[in-house]
């Protein structure tokens, strides 16, 4: 049987409406090069994050170039919950926050999506008061919001958190948050977003200490900025903030994201393939670039905004430790694990950044992978193959990472759990084929059997 069941707001395969849902998998057939060009799309940390910025503004904001993914779509459910009027169009988001009078954020929806209390700055700057439930903990660590709690209160807000609900507000007949000397004891990149944003509308000036370097907080801080925030040092761990009494409408466009860049970068380079990507922020994945070229693999700047990635004759062994930006993303940690694995020589991982995220490697070593965890570090033992298998999904890295030793393994892999995959890839697997990558998505019963396949998303090149 096979059919077109695609969402109109999220562009996904609509696996809600396709009867036994949670039984879809992708199938992938490994030893296929893959060549062409493929399109990143906008940047999923930047488009969550200028979405609650949005909140910030009474007038119409316009966001283009924002990714079709399950997490976009989560994030708009959470702002139509607080009253904002949020309307699609193919790329295209436009929100207006002028009723924006509901304080109290949706349990289930904040529950399944971290970034979405980031928006307490925003609403706390806007409103006065806030209600957040807690994110809670994830598959790849605790993932505290301390550091968010602590700067608002250094802003003057009053917080407490009760039956798993953050409660603030500012005291005050005028419920302005104020302005302060803030230190973060690391660099935390959602800290310095929902900080930023919080100190947008504060009265007085707030200095950022200690703050996340990352693209996306630069490309937060120039959303606000095109508004009219008056925000200067984003992209240093000094960020200052002069409140505003209010901002203006926007039309801004998402950054390219560097980690769908950086994971068709590593499919080149697993597959000994040639590719072009655009458009990319070469600036922004100089990590990336750097430890593929230390591993032998050739990468150009062909033109502004689009690299040439070529295979390396011997793929090199190489060690990584994941850091803040402009260290190696952790976001890219599980994808050249993969690449890793198939390396010559061993290559020691530390990955610093969070408690939890090595649960890949059980899946990659059902594939033969040779790798050996000790704490945060995994020893990777270069194999000359991989084999295909039958792989669980346990974070949305870590599925891209199981497409990606799919596309080199011997033989039909076969990946369960893709919910974590449709969170951050926008046509991940249309955007494989149409480079030659032997990819399905399809629905299977209970004997693995295929009782439907999923037709082509569109694939935008
Ligand atoms: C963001 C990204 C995520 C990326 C991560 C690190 C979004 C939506 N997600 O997540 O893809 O992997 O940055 O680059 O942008 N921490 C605390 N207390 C806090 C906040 C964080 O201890 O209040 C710790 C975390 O547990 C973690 C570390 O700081 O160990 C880094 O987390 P953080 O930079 O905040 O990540 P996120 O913003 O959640």
């Amino acid at each position: 049987m096979e059919g077109r069941l695609i969402n109109p707001v999220s562009g996904l395969p609509d696996t809600k409406n396709a009867p036994e849902a949670d039984s879809s998998v992708l199938r992938v057939w490994g030893g296929h090069s893959l060549r062409g060009h493929v399109k990143i799309s906008g940047a999923k940390n930047s488009a969550l994050v200028l979405m609650t910025g949005a909140l910030l503004c009474s007038e119409d904001c316009r966001i283009r170039n924002v990714p079709r993914l399950a997490d976009v779509e989560r994030m708009a459910q959470v702002l139509s919950a607080l009253g904002i009027k949020i309307h699609r169009n193919g790329e295209t988001l436009d929100i207006n926050a002028k009723d924006f009078t509901t304080s109290k954020a949706p349990y289930e929806l904040v529950t399944q999506l971290r970034a979405s209390f980031f928006a307490i700055g925003a609403i706390l700057a806007r409103l006065g008061v806030a209600q957040m439930p807690l994110p809670g903990g994830c598959a790849i660590g605790a993932r505290p919001v301390d550091l968010h709690v602590r700067g608002l209160q250094a802003m003057g807000a009053e917080v407490q958190i009760e039956h798993g609900i953050c409660n603030a507000h500012v005291p005050g007949s005028n419920r302005r948050l104020k302005g302060a000397k803030i230190y973060l004891d690391s660099p935390s990149v959602g800290a310095t977003e929902t900080l930023m944003m919080a100190a947008t509308l504060a009265d007085g000036e707030t200095i950022l200490d200690n703050a996340a370097r990352e693209p996306e907080v630069v490309d937060l801080a120039n959303f606000c900025n095109s508004m009219g925030a008056k925000i200067t040092g984003a992209g240093t761990s000094t960020i200052t903030i002069l409140g505003v009494s209010k901002l203006h409408s926007t039309d801004y466009e998402v950054i390219p994201d560097r980690i769908e860049a950086g994971t068709f970068l590593t499919a080149a380079a697993i597959t000994h393939s040639e590719l072009l990507l655009s458009p990319v922020i070469p600036e922004h994945l100089l990590p990336v670039i750097a430890k593929l070229q230390e591993m032998g693999v050739n990468i150009v700047e062909e033109a502004p905004n689009c690299l040439r990635v070529m295979p390396a004759e011997v793929l090199k062994a190489a060690d990584i430790q994941t850091l803040p930006h402009p260290g190696f993303p952790t976001d890219m940690q599980a994808q050249f694990m993969t690449l890793l694995a198939l390396a010559d020589g061993d290559s020691l991982i530390n990955e610093t950044v969070f408690e939890n995220r090595l649960q890949h490697v059980a899946e990659l070593k059902r594939m033969g992978a040779n790798i050996r965890v000790k704490g945060n570090h995994a020893i990777v033992e270069g194999v000359p193959l991989l084999s295909g298998a039958t792989v669980t999904a346990t974070d949305l890295r870590a599925s891209a990472a199981l497409v990606l030793a799919g596309l080199a393994a011997q033989g039909k892999t076969t990946i369960q759990d893709l919910h974590h995959l449709d969170r951050g890839y926008d046509c991940l697997e249309a955007k494989m084929r149409n480079l030659g990558a032997k990819i399905e998505r399809v629905r299977v019963n209970a004997e693995g059997e295929t009782v439907y396949r999923y037709a082509d998303e569109a694939v935008r090149v």
